[in-house]
């Protein structure tokens, strides 16, 4: 039996950060050795809120340095496929058939758009923001993907493509599956100012590439209890971006549980707690720092590997896309009119030839 398949991406503004990991990454890890996985660098999405020369000339760079961080945390090259979306150029055809299965007013009601469209400062929305959805959609069902392991803010458009899965299936017959969100176990992370989302446009990151320094650094500046002026005062846990990120990036339950309970106490000073919270961060970040100095040392290899998965993606559309068309119909109708208008050039060079 032909193994189900993942797809899933990121748009290419750099490199990657905590909540990147923990929102998606890690549930890619588990799932790559199941699953045929297909991880795209959304260069094309970018454009929607980032269209100018310089954006696109920063591409290649900063889709080097993303992949490098999946690479770094372990996403292998010989089992899954890494492409260059813009590179893939049955995307642009697929969203075109896509638009005409969805309306104006659904996406104008989904919330991520609004967020977008006011964290690039933009005034008004264009026809292609509004489209990204749309867009995604073509490239969740390109590969035929089963499952998407996203972040939280990108559910409802995993719920979108279901719709258009469905509607473009019931218009033209079964040639699309119906794919399911898979959300990771911390669907937003905060930042380290404590506001709802890590975000490099906040400035509130930790990054997987962050030395050891910057990572302390930004752990003893993190946003903590700021009622707690003291360290005799009780403080508060729950909420607390510090004891959020212990709960997720510490190993140690019971340091952490220890903590807590110093802390609601008022027997422990924050300096301790962040220490602790940034040795953890460190040691969980060890391994993926070490893998990237050498894939960073392999030079060309991150182009090599973006090459190839484009390559294989691009099989993978071609026969989506005949398929698609096959069913719409619309081979159909370049056949019709080209067998016509070959009849007629014989009939007509047949009929010179005599005169
Ligand atoms: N929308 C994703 C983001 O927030 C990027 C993306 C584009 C994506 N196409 C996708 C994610 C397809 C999952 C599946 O950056």
């Amino acid at each position: 039996m032909q193994r189900k398949r993942l797809l899933t991406g990121d748009r290419p503004t750099g490199r990657l950060h905590l909540g990147h990991y923990v929102g998606s990454i890690a549930n890619r890890l588990k799932l790559q050795s199941q699953y045929d996985c297909f991880f795209l660098i959304a260069d094309l999405h970018m454009l929607t809120t980032r269209p100018a020369k310089e954006d696109i000339e920063a591409i290649s760079e900063n889709a080097r340095q993303m992949v490098l961080d999946y690479l770094s945390c372990g996403i292998d090259p010989q089992q899954s496929v890494i492409f260059l979306q813009s590179a893939v150029h049955e995307t642009y055809e697929l969203n075109l058939f896509f638009e005409m299965l969805v309306t104006v007013p659904r996406l104008q009601r989904l919330p991520s758009l609004k967020d977008m469209k006011d964290s690039a400062n933009l005034a008004e929305m264009s026809f292609g923001l509004l489209g990204y959805p749309v867009l995604q959609s073509a490239d969740i069902l390109l590969p035929r993907a089963h499952i998407v392991p996203v972040g939280k803010d990108n559910e409802a458009h995993v719920e979108l493509t279901r719709e258009i899965a469905r509607r473009f299936n019931n218009l033209y017959g079964e040639v699309f599956p119906l794919p399911d969100v898979l959300i990771g176990d911390v669907p937003t992370l905060v930042g380290t100012d404590g506001s709802a989302k890590m975000s490099k446009s906040l400035d509130n990151t930790i990054m997987l590439s962050d030395d050891e320094k910057t990572v302390t650094r930004r752990v003893m500046g993190m946003y903590t209890d700021p009622n707690r002026v003291r360290a005799d005062i009780p403080g508060t846990v729950e909420g607390n971006p510090v004891f959020t990120y212990h709960d997720v990036f510490n190993p140690d339950k019971a340091e952490v549980e220890e903590l807590k309970t110093r802390y609601r106490a008022g027997t422990v000073g924050d300096v301790e707690v962040k220490q602790k919270l940034a040795a953890a961060i460190n040691a969980f970040l060890d391994p993926i720092r070490e893998r990237r100095a050498v894939f960073e040392a392999r030079g060309g290899f991150v182009d090599e590997v973006i090459y190839e998965g484009t390559l294989r993606m691009r099989d993978e559309a071609r026969a989506t896309l005949v398929e698609a068309k096959k069913a719409m119909g619309l081979t159909g109708v370049w056949n019709r009119i080209s067998r016509k208008a070959e009849d007629a050039r014989k009939k007509r060079e047949k009929r010179d030839s005599l005169s």
